[in-house]
Order: C-alpha cells, then structure tokens, then sequence
C-alpha cells in the first residue's frame, strides 16, 4: 500500500512545484463542454512544467519500454521519477482522426469524476496536463494491475484465495456505495468490469478507468449514448440508453461472478438460476456436482469442460441466449442425473453431443 503520508507528501511536492506549462488549449470543438468543464484545468493550482518534463523523461518519452498496459482512451506507463516516487501515466490517444474527440471527452469526464471523488477504493490521482501534444493523467500506481490479469494467471489466481477474493469484492461494493450514496451528486462509473478494477500489492481493489463516467444531475438529461464493455453491460440498458447507479450495480454483479468462479477447482456446487447475468459463463475447470444458471441472460457457449470431474448430476443452463454446439464433453458423462438445456439457441449434430449416461432420469431440450 502506497503510505497515505507518501500520497500526500507527493501531491504537495507536486503543488508546490508545477506551475502552468501545460495550458488550457485555447480553441476546442465543442462549445458546450467548454463551458461546462472550462474550470477543470486551473483547479488543482498546478499542472506544471516540471511534472511534465519529469513523467517524459521517466518514460523516454513515453517509451514502449514503459507501458504497462491500456485503458480505454489511453496508454498506461509507469514512471519513475525524480522524487523516488513511481506513478502510473495515462496518456491520451492524440491523432488526427475523428476519434479524438471522444477521447478528449474521456480524458475530461475521468478528471472531473476524480477531482470529485477519493476513496481507499478508488484509484487517486494526482495530476493531469492537458497539452496539444500530450495530454495525461497522473496516478498512484496499482502494483498488480488488472483483476482479469490476476485471474487469468495461474499462480497469482492461487494467491487469491477466498478470503483476498471476498476482501476484493467488498473493496468495490465500499467504491460504488461511495460513488452511488456518498455525496450529493451520484457518480455512475458505467465502465465496471475486472479490467478496470485493479489490485494493489495487498489485494485490495482501486476502481479506476472513469472516462465514461458521468455525474449525476438533477437539472441534467440522464439519457446517453452506449458506454461500457460488452457481457458487463446491463441488458436493459442496452436498449434504453438511460444511465442510472443500476448500470454500476449489474456490472458490480458479473464481476463478482468473475471473482467468485473464476477459476477455482474447489466448488462443487453453482446456483446462480434467477438472476440478471449476462456475458459468457466462464470457462471453469471444476468438480462440479450442481451447475444452475437458469433464467439469466448468458450468451456465447456452455463451457466445455464442465464433466471434467466426473461427478456433475445436475446440468440446468435453462432460458439463457446460449449459443453453440452441446459440448460433446458431455458425450457419457456418466455422473449425470438431469439435464436441463431449454430456452436456449444451441447448435449443431446431436448425435455429436449425446451418448451413454446410465444414471439419468430427466433431460430437457424443448
Ligand atoms: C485454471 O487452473 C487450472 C489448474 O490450476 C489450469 O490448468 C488452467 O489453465 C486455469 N485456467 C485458466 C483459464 O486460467
Ligand atoms: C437524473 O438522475 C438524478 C439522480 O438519480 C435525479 O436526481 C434526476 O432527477 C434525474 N434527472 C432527470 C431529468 O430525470
Ligand atoms: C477433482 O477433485 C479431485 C479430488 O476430489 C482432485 O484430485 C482433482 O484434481 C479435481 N479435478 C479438477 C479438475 O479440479
Ligand atoms: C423458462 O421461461 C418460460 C417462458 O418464460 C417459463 O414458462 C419457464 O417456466 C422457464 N423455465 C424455468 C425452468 O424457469
Ligand atoms: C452427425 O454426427 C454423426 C456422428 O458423429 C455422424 O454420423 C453424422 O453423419 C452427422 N450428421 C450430420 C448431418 O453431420
């Protein structure tokens, strides 16, 4: 964990020592924002030279060398600079085509949702330089970086235990509680997904990536265009555009899924029938007994390894939007009591996916 002493050590240094190099761009395309935003790159005090000068040494000019990843609108760099303090540098994607714009309007909205917002949860940051040539942010640096990245490797997935995961999950059910309740104006991330969660070296969660997030205003439209990553974005708001706290708290939901079964060998039994999940079930290498997703909105293909064990009795993925052939894993699985594929939009040679199953006594394909 990064010292809270050391945070605020930084940001003084960083007050006390930047003053404008990077100045407001004089003329922007869009008016409105303009104005409503206009203030953002004065509010800090500082913004200076001298950060600028260091972040693009430390980077060797925002070398490949030092990308530790990206987001969204930008590239990620660790940089190390001269006051021994290591940051994480979000710079924008500058280039001459139509996507500039949006990508402005990203870098702004994740500045003003930061200035708004700090919480333990919450990725800080500490700077940013806005500059026809470069523009960043300037963060505190999540040392493990993404929880998909964490996930997806086997040995800090081991590291991860029950206890770490359960301890991620509350870290960002406090993040959207604050965002959502914490203060007068509701902050909607609308980009929740475990790429954007990151782990810092105790395993505790920092939501971050806020260049879709918008703040909530009574006098403001709360309607909008498509924001977020697809399989974490709520059905319904897909369809009705509206951006409300419900968007967060879905996206909230799968990842927790994400977190919950990600790869664990140990679970044995999975009921998650009746709920709103939707994006691709995971692909689980488990002893399951029970596996019961019925009555989501799960779409892309049953995973194939779901008899691995040998012990699965009950199967019941009824009414998803599951697509694909039956996996012909399932061919004599022999543990197998009932099945229940209903509803669904599987694929394919049947008699690729059936075989011998001495013990079953109910199977539904309708
Ligand atoms: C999950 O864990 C198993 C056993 O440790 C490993 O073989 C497998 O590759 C992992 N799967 C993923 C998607 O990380
Ligand atoms: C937008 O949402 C906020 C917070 O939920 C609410 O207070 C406001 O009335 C809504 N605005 C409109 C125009 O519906
Ligand atoms: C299933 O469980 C057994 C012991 O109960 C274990 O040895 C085996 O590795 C597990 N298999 C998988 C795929 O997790
Ligand atoms: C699946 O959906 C249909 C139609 O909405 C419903 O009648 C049925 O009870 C559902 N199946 C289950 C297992 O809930
Ligand atoms: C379906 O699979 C069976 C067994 O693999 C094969 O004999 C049959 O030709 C296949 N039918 C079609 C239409 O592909």
């Amino acid at each position: 964990m990064l010292p809270i002493f050391g945070s605020l050590l930084l940001l003084f240094i960083f007050a006390a020592s930047f003053f404008a190099c990077c100045k407001k761009t004089p003329t922007r395309k869009s008016e409105p924002r303009e104005e409503q935003h206009g203030d953002i790159f004065t509010v800090l005090g500082f913004n200076g030279r001298i950060l600028h000068d260091s972040i693009i040494e430390a980077t060797e000019d925002f070398s490949s060398d030092y990308c530790i990843g990206s987001g969204g609108y930008g590239t990620v760099y660790k940089a190390a600079l001269p006051t021994a303090q290591v940051v994480a540098v979000k710079k924008l994607h500058q280039s001459e085509d139509s996507l500039l714009l949006n990508n402005l309007k990203a870098f702004e909205s994740e500045i003003v949702a930061l200035l708004e917002i700090r919480h333990r949860n919450i990725v800080q940051m500490y700077g940013f330089c806005s500059h026809p040539s470069h523009s960043f942010l300037v963060y505190e640096l999540v040392e493990r970086g993404g929880l998909r990245m964490v996930l997806s490797n086997n040995e800090q997935a081991k590291e991860l235990d029950w206890e770490k995961r359960l301890n991620v999950v509350k870290g960002m059910a406090n993040a959207l509680s604050y965002m959502h309740h914490g203060h007068s104006r509701p902050i909607v991330h609308r980009d929740i997904s475990s790429n954007n969660v990151l782990l810092d070296s105790d395993y505790e969660a920092r939501v971050s990536d806020f260049g879709t997030a918008r703040i909530l205003k009574p006098d403001s439209s709360n309607w909008t265009s498509l924001a977020g990553t697809y399989g974490y974005i709520a059905p319904e708001l897909a369809y009705t555009m509206r951006v409300d706290e419900k968007c967060d708290v879905y996206s909230f939901w799968v990842v927790t899924l994400e977190v919950s079964i990600g790869n664990l060998t140990s679970l044995e039994r999975l009921f998650l029938s009746e709920n709103s999940l939707s994006g691709h079930i995971p692909q689980t290498y488990c002893n399951f007994t029970y596996f019961q997703l019925s009555n989501n909105h799960l779409t892309g293909p049953l995973p194939d390894n779901l008899c691995l064990g040998g012990v699965l009795t009950r199967l019941a993925v009824v009414n998803n939007s599951l697509t694909g052939p039956i996996p012909s894993t399932l061919r004599d699985c022999k543990s197998l009591i009932r099945v229940r594929l209903e509803g669904n939009h599987f694929t394919g040679n049947i008699s690729d996916a059936f075989g011998i199953y001495p013990n079953l006594d109910h199977i539904g394909l309708s």
